[in-house]
């Protein structure tokens, strides 16, 4: 009897705790390696983009998932693959709104790993081509 009742206490007390932590170390994880440029926010300033209500944009196409990830704040930044990917799926949730149009699909430790030996240069170029890319997708539509 007593196991029946401790079981599900258990099993409620470890996932609530798991969310914590999870949650308490992305939020550090961002405020310690990206925040310093790109606000708390999300909003940016100066030459760094407002993330805050666009970011989802670049999902719309695999080149903008892929570019995220690419993109020298978070391709060198000292988080490890799986962190990194934790950082950004919290930068959608966080600050994507409304520009995230169709379910978001995390990104995964083994998916940013091999994405971000391969770090953008020039990216401004790349961004601005990006962004029009997806723009003239939505306009064929
Ligand atoms: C030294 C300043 C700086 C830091 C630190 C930084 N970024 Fe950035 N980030 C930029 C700039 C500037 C851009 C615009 C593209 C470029 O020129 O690299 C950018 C672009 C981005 C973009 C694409 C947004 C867009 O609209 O193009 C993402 C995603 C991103 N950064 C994530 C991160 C993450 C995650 C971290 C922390 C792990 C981080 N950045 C740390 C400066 C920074």
């Amino acid at each position: 009897m007593a196991r029946l009742i401790l079981l599900p206490i258990f099993f409620w007390s470890a996932l609530a705790l798991g969310t914590v932590d999870d949650s308490g170390r992305v939020v550090f994880d961002y405020q310690m390696n990206c925040q310093g440029c790109h606000t708390p926010d999300g909003a940016g300033a100066g030459s760094v983009p407002a993330m805050k209500g666009h970011v989802g944009v670049f999902l719309q196409s695999q080149e903008g998932r892929e570019y995220l990830v690419r993109v020298p704040g978070s391709a060198t930044s000292a988080l490890s693959d799986e962190r990194l990917a934790a950082v950004l799926n919290w930068i959608m949730y966080e600050f994507a709104g409304d520009s995230l149009q169709s379910p978001f699909i995390p990104y995964t430790a083994s998916e940013v790993a091999p994405l971000r030996e391969k770090p953008l240069n020039e990216v401004d170029a790349y961004r601005e081509r990006l962004l029009r890319a997806i723009a003239g997708a939505d306009a064929r539509e």
